[in-house]
């Protein structure tokens, strides 16, 4: 018996080594941790069940037969963060470069299925050269299998993906499909074609990193939620932000008590809005503010900065932050800012995290740019967004809130459950200037007259009275009072129950 013993842990032994010590040093001589390294930083010290060590794959071509290695390039199993249950997959690229193979699939996909069951998270580590080339189809079918576990645990457990290699042709759909990606600068990459294909087609010459690197992806695509500096702030990233996520769709985002009382005043918060309405200020300041110990998650930080996205505790419970930012582009609503936030909005709404909105939008962005890209349909998704969300939604509008952009950002109109507005908030359909453009056209020219009708203007409707006289504005509330009310509005939300009508699924403008 005891042989028997020692033969099983010197093929764990054999496992554990995965393509061989130099493929191991060449790993970590590009600054890249391996696969299970990476596993030890991102669970609890000693949690780690792992499943399938001993799965080699099935090809016979091209001398495969005699090259086996146990495991096959993907380490996965299931462990904890935090004392909470995950399933992870981490692909090993010192196993043929941790491309996917059949039985490479089938590791992942078992994993998958188990954390639907069971419902917990799914977090995939991904470092691979694609499809295990001598495979062929087998492994186009593979990912075509993991593909669709990606979309049937979508809304029902939260998938994370960690790009921390290449990541190249249809290895990037599984992550895409994903609810939130971390990518790491310099050593890993994400494209649908690589820059060789790039150059044959469209002739243009663009290295890996500008093509699909961190920085790419988390400044002009929005693809990656964070570009980490290197694998260990990554991992560090993700057992953080993990504990903002409840494990399923069923359970509400763990509770975290705090010593920030949730009455605290912020009286700094009165005199954040300058006086001239023209001038911006940093919608985030308002966000630490008011949240438990101005702590705030930001997501996608560096793309479509005109609105800010992310998540962040009140009164101990995890809410979602959608603010419109007027530093950036005044803070109006464009394509990737709609695209953004609504992505958020739905995930909020999928996993029972209340949404607070914190508005200051002069609309949305004019232009051909816009008009051509498809602003309508893109705007629109945003809007679907919060339409049809049923989690609570607490909404203050610090400031401008003008036409469709107002009807948008969670107003009372789209079943937003408790609306606040500050006394500088104006509400319209659109600013006095260009308001009194269109409705004084006569007047043009006659500068005084055109001065005079804009400050009625100004007066009549740059406040948030006239809406608060219709009941689409519940309170105007002091911004000192901001964080005591929407703690109380939430706890008053808690038990919420809304349902929308039966229907296969929605169809929101993509
Ligand atoms: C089998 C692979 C492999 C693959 C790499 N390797 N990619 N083996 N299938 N797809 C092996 C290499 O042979 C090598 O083996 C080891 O992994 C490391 O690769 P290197 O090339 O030495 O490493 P590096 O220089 O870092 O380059 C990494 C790489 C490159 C950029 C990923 O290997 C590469 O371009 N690979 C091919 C990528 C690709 O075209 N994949 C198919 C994409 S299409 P040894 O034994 O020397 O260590 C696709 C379709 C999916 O994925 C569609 C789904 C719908």
């Amino acid at each position: 018996m005891k042989d028997i013993v020692d033969q099983l842990a010197e093929k764990r032994a054999a496992a554990a080594l995965g393509g061989g010590q130099d493929r191991i040093d060449k790993q970590h001589a590009r600054g890249k941790l391996t696969a299970r390294e990476r596993i030890e930083l991102l669970l609890d010290e000693g949690s780690f069940e792992e499943w399938d060590t001993f799965v080699e794959h099935r090809c016979n071509d091209f001398g495969m037969e005699d090259n086996k290695v146990l495991g096959d390039g993907v380490v996965t199993g299931y462990g904890t963060i935090n004392g909470r249950m995950v399933f992870i997959f981490s692909q090993d690229f010192t196993v043929f470069g941790g491309s996917l193979s059949e039985t490479h699939a089938e590791k992942i996909c078992k994993i998958m299925e188990q954390a639907v069951k069971v419902g917990a998270p799914i977090i995939g580590i991904n470092d691979s050269g694609g499809a295990r080339i001598q495979e062929g189809v087998l492994s186009l079918g593979g990912y075509a299998d993991v593909f669709q576990k990606n979309v049937l645990a979508s809304g029902v457990v939260p998938q994370i993906s960690l790009v921390m290699g290449p990541c190249a042709g249809g290895a990037v759909y599984s992550p895409a499909m994903t609810d939130f990606i971390f990518m790491v600068k310099d050593t890993s990459y994400m494209f649908v074609t690589g820059p060789d294909v790039v150059k044959t087609v469209t002739h243009e010459q663009v290295t890996a990193e500008e093509l699909g690197g961190a920085v790419t992806h988390s400044t002009i695509s929005g693809v990656c939620d964070h570009a980490c500096e290197n694998d260990v702030e990554a991992l560090g990233m993700v057992r953080r932000f993990i504990n903002y996520l409840p494990s399923n769709n069923r359970e509400k985002a763990p509770f975290r008590p705090t010593p920030d009382t949730a009455d605290r005043a912020e009286m700094s918060l009165d005199t954040l809005i300058p006086d001239n309405p023209n001038k911006p200020y940093n919608m985030k300041e308002v966000i630490y503010k008011i949240a438990d110990d101005n702590e705030f998650w930001e997501l996608q930080p560096d793309h479509a900065k005109n609105i800010v996205i992310g998540m962040a505790r009140m009164d101990g419970h995890t809410v979602g932050i959608v603010a419109n930012q007027p530093l950036v582009q005044a803070g109006c609503l464009d394509i990737k800012s709609s695209i953004k936030a609504g992505r958020f909005v739905r995930f909020c709404d999928a996993f029972n995290i209340p949404i607070v909105t914190l508005v200051d939008v002069p609309g949305f962005m004019p232009g051909t740019a816009q008009e051509y890209g498809g602003i309508i349909k893109h705007g629109a998704k945003l809007l679907f967004a919060y339409a049809e969300a049923t989690v609570p939604k607490v909404t203050i509008i610090t400031r401008k809130a003008y036409g469709g952009a107002y009807d948008v950002m969670a107003s009372k109109h789209l079943r937003g459950d408790v609306n606040f507005a500050w006394p500088s908030a104006e509400i319209a359909v659109m600013g006095p200037k260009g308001a009194v453009e269109i409705i004084f056209r006569g007047d043009l020219g006659d500068e005084e007259k055109i001065e005079q009708r804009t400050e009625e203007y100004r007066k009549k409707f740059a406040n948030p009275f006239i809406a608060a006289s219709r009941g689409f504005i519940d309170d105007v509330i002091a911004p000192h009072a901001t964080r005591k009310r929407v703690c109380r509005s939430l706890a008053m939300l808690r038990e919420k129950k809304l349902e929308n009508p039966w229907r296969k699924h929605d169809n929101i403008p993509l």
